[in-house]
Order: C-alpha cells, then sequence, then structure tokens
C-alpha cells in the first residue's frame, strides 16, 4: 500500500531526488554501519576511520581499511540500485545523492550521482596533496604516494574531515529545488549529508522513507516504508512499468 503511495508521489513530482546510504548496499554483500550487523557495532569509527587515526597509525588503519575492501571488490549492484537507476533514465528522479563510496550506483546505470563522502576511486597524498588513482589501494601495508613517498589516503571522506564543497553545495541546491526527496537506505545521523533531506522539507517538498529501522525524520515522512530495500523497490518497479 505504501509502495503505491510512494508511486503517487513519484508520479506527481517534476523534481525528486533519491538520498542513499548504506542500507542500499547491504543486499549486494556490503555490511552498513549502525544496524544490528554494522561495521560500527564493535568498532569506534574514530579509532579506525579517522584521519586522526590514518596519520597516528597508517598501519593500523590500512589493517582495518584492507578489510573493508576486500569486501567491496567483487560486489555487484542489487535490485535497488537497477530500480534507481531506471527511475533516472525515465525521468522520474534527476539524481542519486549518495554517502557510499562503493560506486554501485554507477555501476548499476545511474548517471548523475553525488558521492558526498567520495569515492574509492582516488587516493590523495597526506603530504604532498598529490591526487592519484584507486588502483594504488591495492595490495599489502600502507600505500605509498608515487611522488613523494608520503602516506596515500583513500579517497573517501573520513571522520574528521570536511565534505567536497563542490558535491555538497550541488546536493544542497538539488535538494532546495526538490519536491520529493527519497531516502533508502540511511539512519540519517551523520552530518551535514541528513541535513538534505530537510532542506527539501523546509522549502515545501515531500519526503519519503524507505528504511528497516528509524530514523529522526521519520516523523516528517509523507510516506515511510520499513522495509527491505530489494523488494520494495522490485514492488515500485513493477508498479510503474519500468
Ligand atoms: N533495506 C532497508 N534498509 C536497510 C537495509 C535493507 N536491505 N539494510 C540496512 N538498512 C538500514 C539500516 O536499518 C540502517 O538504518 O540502512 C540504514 C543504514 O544506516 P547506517 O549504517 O548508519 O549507514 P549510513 O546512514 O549510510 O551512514 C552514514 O556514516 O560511517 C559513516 O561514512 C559512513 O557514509 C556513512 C555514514
Ligand atoms: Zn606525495
Amino acid at each position: 500500500m505504501e509502495v503505491v503511495r510512494l508511486v503517487r508521489l513519484l508520479e506527481g513530482s517534476q523534481r525528486a531526488v533519491v538520498f542513499t546510504g548504506a542500507g542500499v548496499s547491504t543486499e549486494s554483500g556490503i555490511p552498513d554501519f549502525r544496524s544490528s550487523q554494522g561495521l560500527w557495532r564493535d568498532i569506534d569509527p574514530m579509532k579506525v576511520a579517522s584521519i586522526g587515526a590514518l596519520r597516528e597509525d597508517p598501519e593500523a588503519f590500512y589493517a582495518f581499511y584492507r578489510r573493508r575492501l576486500g569486501m567491496l571488490e567483487a560486489v555487484k549492484p542489487n535490485r535497488a540500485h537497477e530500480v534507481i537507476a531506471l527511475l533516472e533514465e525515465r525521468g522520474y528522479v534527476r539524481a542519486v545523492i549518495t554517502q557510499n563510496v562503493d560506486g554501485l550506483h554507477q555501476k548499476a546505470g545511474s548517471r548523475r550521482v553525488l558521492e558526498l563522502h567520495g569515492s574509492l576511486r582516488k587516493t590523495v597524498c597526506l603530504d604532498c596533496e598529490g591526487e592519484f588513482g584507486g588502483e594504488l589501494l591495492a595490495g599489502e601495508g600502507v600505500p605509498e604516494c608515487p611522488r613523494c613517498g608520503g602516506v596515500l589516503k583513500p579517497g573517501v571522506v573520513l571522520f574528521g574531515e570536511p565534505l567536497p564543497n563542490d558535491v555538497l553545495e550541488e546536493a544542497y541546491e538539488l535538494s532546495r529545488q526538490a519536491d520529493l526527496h527519497i531516502v533508502l537506505g540511511s539512519s540519517l545521523v551523520v552530518s551535514p549529508a541528513n541535513t538534505l533531506p530537510q532542506v527539501t522539507l523546509a522549502n515545501g517538498g515531500s519526503l519519503a522513507i524507505v528504511n528497516l529501522e528509524e530514523t529522526p525524520l521519520d516523523l516528517y515522512a509523507d510516506v515511510l516504508i520499513r522495509a527491505r530495500l530489494g523488494e520494495t523497490m522490485d514492488a515500485l518497479a513493477r508498479e510503474m512499468g519500468l
């Protein structure tokens, strides 16, 4: 029933945006962060996923990070990614604003993807600030800058780092213009990403949330679906004849 209401909202909107978090990739086999199976269940992110942790102990940082990178190697987009790409292709959605760095939206065919937290396709040198490809993350130990030998950082936003300004600005603009903001698979607890759906609400737009667990914006949602994203997005695609 709620899926049909989401379809009606989508069909009636002109400038919808999709906002995704780790929950959209769990059915591809990538654990999320804060649900009962999440990565941060028994690990303090500040100790393993912050810029301070990387500077202080690059070995320990990469010992943790390589496990995460290993999980990302063989993964494929799932049905939720596919349907999101179809919604963009058919003109129902203008862009995907994602907190994820797994690149699965692009693999599924999404074209306008705003990566708020960066991506693993790049690396950056902590010393000379040179930018290089993500392939330098392959292998063992601490990746070194090909130019100065400094420690390379994955091209993702670590805790304690600012988000890429240009991407954030574009995400705010899209959220301001949006008449519908569809949140898929995010706990909405990390800022400033979690302010984007609120910008749409503040400008009179509608909010839809599909998430297995509660979020701080649930009470503002015009449509709230507490279900798995794969089956929900599949049902939506069938209802819309995508
Ligand atoms: N279907 C629907 N919801 C799901 C599914 C699924 N298959 N799998 C997980 N979820 C929900 C969980 O219940 C959880 O509320 O997705 C949400 C994911 O929330 P988080 O794990 O907090 O992930 P996210 O919101 O993306 O975290 C934001 O935190 O650690 C940082 O940089 C990291 O980008 C990440 C940011
Ligand atoms: Zn360097």
